[in-house]
């Protein structure tokens, strides 16, 4: 026992994993202009993790700003803030607590589960073993590998046709963090699968199309965040001539690429990149859906939090010229989505719904031809944030299969 505890501590040790006690996440409401001015400040002044919006320029306005604050600065934080009268509420006492108590830890198998935030390994055996097991109606190929060398492999989901079919593409995990979104495409694959044959819509779904899933495109990120670092964001690429690593996978784009919404500092956490597609993932993806316009009819991409479901522009606020078909079909999938246990969505143009931002994997692929393009930020509103229990990935999974078959039906049935 003993040996064995000592084993863990040298693993941990080496691991170097950071450590959140006494760090909390504080919900702020600015009102004010000068409360907006004070939050930048104080960005610039300490190190603060900001988790929506995900950097203090995006601050604005009467918006929800919720940020983690190292336990070194909390009493400094907190008398700043009160003296400048902004309402303060604390969302996580201590986020480590938060940070152990997301995985209900009964004796588990550690074997991969639905239910489960499944690490890399996981994800990846899960891959090789679902597609060759159900070899009729999916198949797998790589698209390219991540900047440190691992596959990214794309599942594609439907009933084998001699004639090309029209497709959609969904990815999960462009942000490392945001934990509930792998878990949804794995959970979405095994929907598929399982429904088939059973489910109508299902059936016609993937006779008539093909649905290609990416069940992780930042997995250097994502292995990061379970080995290093739960709250990363970005990838994991590094130059010379800078200590900071990654990029924005979602501000690497080219659809108004760091104009707006997004930093050129490396060090910040919605660092554009040095260039269009300099990260090798986005640049993986964009590659591929550029090879396949043709076929691909819509793209669903999902984040976490915020429970929204959004469509172009972000990187402007003029709207699409497709605007009202893609608000009106956002309004439907949420509904549907709402259906199931009463989970609230907010729809809209992501520019104007939560802030400009630009380099978006969603308006990239909406200018580049695919009209219905949305951006799911699935739950919460901050009870839990990033670290959402496992206990609410059923739920959330399933609430959010009924909007995705919305948006797919419609799709389909406007071939
Ligand atoms: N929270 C997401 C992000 O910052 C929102 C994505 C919306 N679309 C966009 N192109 N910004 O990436
Ligand atoms: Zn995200």
């Amino acid at each position: 026992m003993k040996v064995l505890l000592l084993l863990g501590l040298v693993a941990v040790a080496l691991a170097d994993i950071t450590r959140f006690e006494g760090e909390k996440v504080f919900r702020l409401k600015p009102v004010l202009d000068e409360h907006v001015t004070l939050i930048k400040e104080l960005a610039k002044s300490i190190e603060v993790d900001f988790w929506s919006p995900e950097s203090a320029e995006l601050v604005s306005i009467d918006m929800d700003v919720d940020i983690r604050v190292p336990a070194m600065y909390l009493d400094m934080v907190f008398t700043f803030l009160q003296q400048n009268d902004m309402k303060i509420e604390v969302l996580i006492e201590d986020l480590q607590s938060a940070v152990d108590a997301q995985a209900d830890n009964k004796p588990s198998p550690r074997a991969h589960s639905y239910t489960k935030y499944n690490n890399w390994d996981k994800v990846e055996s899960w891959i090789a073993s679902i597609s060759s097991s159900n070899s009729d109606l999916i198949s797998k190929q790589v698209i390219g590998n991540t900047y440190e060398g691992r596959p990214m492999t794309l599942l594609k989901l439907g009933r084998k046709s001699s004639s090309t079919k029209p497709a959609i593409f969904m990815d999960c995990g462009i942000h490392a963090r945001e934990w509930i979104s792998p878990a949804f495409c794995q959970w979405f694959v095994k929907e598929a699968l399982s429904t088939y044959g059973r489910d109508a819509q299902m059936t016609s779904l993937l006779d008539e199309m093909d649905v290609f899933v990416l069940p992780v495109l930042n997995v250097d990120g994502y292995d990061y965040t379970h080995k290093s670092n739960r709250m990363w964001r970005k990838t994991r690429s590094r130059r010379s001539g800078s200590s900071c690593v990654g990029a924005d996978p979602n501000r690497n784009f080219d659809a108004g690429w760091c104009t707006v919404g997004a930093s050129n500092n490396p060090c910040s956490d919605i660092f554009c990149g040095y260039k269009i597609e300099s990260e090798i993932e986005a640049k993986n993806v964009a590659d591929f859906i550029r090879r396949n316009k043709s076929i691909i009819k819509a793209y669903l991409t999902v984040h976490s939090y915020s429970q929204l479901l959004l469509f172009p522009y972000a990187y402007t606020y003029e709207l699409s010229a497709t605007h009202s078909e893609l608000l009106k079909v956002a309004e439907g999938a949420s509904a549907a989505l709402r259906s199931l246990y009463g989970t609230r969505y907010t729809s809209g143009p992501a520019a104007a719904t939560i802030y400009p931002a630009a380099g978006g994997s969603d308006d990239w692929a909406h200018d580049l031809g695919v009209k219905y393009s949305y951006t799911f930020e699935l739950r919460d509103t901050g009870r839990y944030g990033f670290l959402l229990p496992e206990s609410q990935i059923k739920p959330t999974c399933e609430e959010t299969m009924l909007a995705v078959k919305y948006i797919a039906s419609y799709v389909q049935k406007n071939l």
